[in-house]
């Protein structure tokens, strides 16, 4: 009878050890060595009560553990933890964990090439407590649209013996605005639990493959009795770099046969596209570069004056999308001047920061993503841009969210601050209406021969003045 309730306890044992590896892993193809879940850095246990930790791989050769730096197997003074061998070794696990057990286990996995380690830092504690711990949040992810993605949370957290009081850990979106709100239909959340721990709970945010809308901040809540404790990840756009090639042909052809036309034939064509609201911009466009053309010497030699057509200006979060994106086809494929400058994430000196550059530019454009600031610090930001002696177009890579409320608590008018910038919805590298309306209020580059003919003016009086010289 006896034995047949330890063999009973022992076989549940080893499925709760075995399980936790193969279930919820990362769906992938390839077979080197690598983490087959999001590996947990900090494991909570309880005084004689069973625990388990892990390091979930796969394409490995062998596994070593380690605790706090000696080799297992461990004597009873270092450890009473001892290895699951079904589980491949992946696994260590405690019939009665003790306090002494607390410490840093760290596994080495090795392929016949390369080795990596993994460190779990276990504690052992006496008794439950009220607070929750968050033991993994996903970091931040930098992410191509198109790309899978999911991300993770786990906490311990109190039993809840208050009757009205919640224990769970979910996932929400933190809107623009700050709110947090629901997840969107397209993101599921998996919910985990252990079977070492039944204290420990987790979340999967699952969002398929990222669109547009994906982008942005997520929150992991943790309700633990009356307590809380949030953690946030952010979900940053990432440049796939692909299209460098569809650039060589100039999309611009329609408009060059556009403006050879004559003005009476724009007019004409431009009466037929004014009812295709979406034309529109495009057809002002076309309009200002017909413009351009017949423009006096005085006023290219004004274009010139300047060394820049366009300031760009950004923060670290954006960098990618500003260097993979904006910059190349703002240069390459429309020709303008670009000088680029990344601004520190706090506004409160950007105006000085933008200022020491503008000089030599005709225009700023300031790239922004407002999901990283809270309402207080938006304002600010736009008070800077606002005080610049010239209004800059701001890229908006998210929705502003409303102003009114925090700027009517400092007496200002969101509306007007706004007034003096000209915001541009980021949507995608592709989208043509995104850039025709990005350069409908950039000032027009000059054109190539412009810059041609000036250099080699410059050449021939410098020639001159050597000539001189001589
Ligand atoms: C696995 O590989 C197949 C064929 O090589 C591919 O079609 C499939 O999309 C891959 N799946 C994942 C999850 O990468
Ligand atoms: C060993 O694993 C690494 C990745 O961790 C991989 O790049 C390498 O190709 C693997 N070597 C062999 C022989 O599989
Ligand atoms: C599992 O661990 C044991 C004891 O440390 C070791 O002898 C064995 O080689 C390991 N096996 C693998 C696959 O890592
Ligand atoms: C475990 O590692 C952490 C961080 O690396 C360190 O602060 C802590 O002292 C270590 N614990 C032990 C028992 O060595
Ligand atoms: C915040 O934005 C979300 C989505 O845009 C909206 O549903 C919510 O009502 C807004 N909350 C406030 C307080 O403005």
């Amino acid at each position: 009878m006896w034995s047949s309730t330890f063999l009973l306890l022992t076989a549940a044992t080893y499925t709760a050890a075995a399980g936790y590896c193969s279930v919820n892993t990362l769906a992938t193809n390839t077979t080197w060595m690598q983490f087959t879940k999001e590996p947990v850095p900090l494991e909570y246990g309880f005084e004689d009560k069973f625990k388990s930790i892990y390091c979930c791989v796969k394409g490995y050769r062998s596994i070593q553990w380690f605790k706090d730096g000696v080799a297992y197997p461990w004597s009873a003074g270092v450890s009473s933890f001892i290895l699951y061998p079904e589980a491949a070794n992946q696994t260590l696990y405690s019939q009665r964990a003790a306090r002494a057990d607390s410490g840093n286990y760290t596994c080495r996995m090795s392929n016949e090439t390369h080795s990596e380690t993994h460190t779990v830092r276990l504690e052992i504690q006496e008794k439950p407590s009220d607070e929750p711990k968050t033991m993994f949040i996903s970091k931040d992810q930098w992410v191509e649209e198109g790309m899978d993605l999911r991300l993770y949370c786990e906490a311990l957290i109190g039993r809840s013996y208050l009757a009205d009081a919640r224990s769970d850990l979910r996932w929400m979106k933190v809107w623009p605005n700050g709110t947090e709100g629901d997840l969107l239909i397209t993101q599921t959340e998996i919910k985990t639990k252990r079977d070492d721990v039944e204290d420990i709970i987790g979340s999967y945010l699952d969002f398929g493959r990222v669109a547009a809308r994906d982008y942005g901040t997520y929150a992991c809540v943790v309700h633990s009795n009356d307590l809380v404790s949030r953690s946030y990840v952010t979900v940053h756009y990432k440049y796939g770099g692909t299209s460098m090639l569809d650039w060589s042909g100039d999309s611009d052809v329609p408009w060059k046969a556009l403006v050879l036309g004559t003005v009476a034939g724009a007019l004409f064509i431009a009466s037929l596209l004014m009812l295709h609201k979406r034309c529109t911009p495009r057809l002002l466009l076309a309009l200002r570069q017909a413009r351009a053309r017949t423009s006096t010497a005085a006023h290219r030699a004004r274009v010139l004056e300047k060394e820049f057509d366009v300031l760009v200006c950004w923060t670290p979060v954006d960098a990618e999308l500003v260097r993979g994106a904006l910059l190349p086809t703002l240069t390459l494929k429309y020709k303008y001047r670009v000088h680029a400058t990344q601004l520190s994430t706090q506004p409160d000196h950007w105006y000085t920061e933008i200022m020491s550059e503008t000089a030599r530019c005709r225009s700023v454009l300031v790239v922004m993503s407002p999901a990283q600031y809270t309402p207080q610090h938006l304002l600010v930001a736009f008070r800077q841009l606002a005080a610049l002696p010239q209004p800059p177009v701001v890229v908006l890579l998210q929705d502003l969210p409303n102003l009114k409320r925090e700027a009517k608590e400092v007496g200002e008018r969101a509306c007007s601050l706004l007034r003096r910038s000209r915001l541009v919805a980021w949507r995608h590298v592709h989208d043509r209406a995104f850039w025709t309306q990005l350069r409908l209020h950039l000032p027009l580059p000059p054109r190539a021969q412009q810059v041609k003919s000036e250099t080699t003016d410059n050449k021939n009086s410098r020639s001159g003045s050597l000539t001189a010289l001589v």
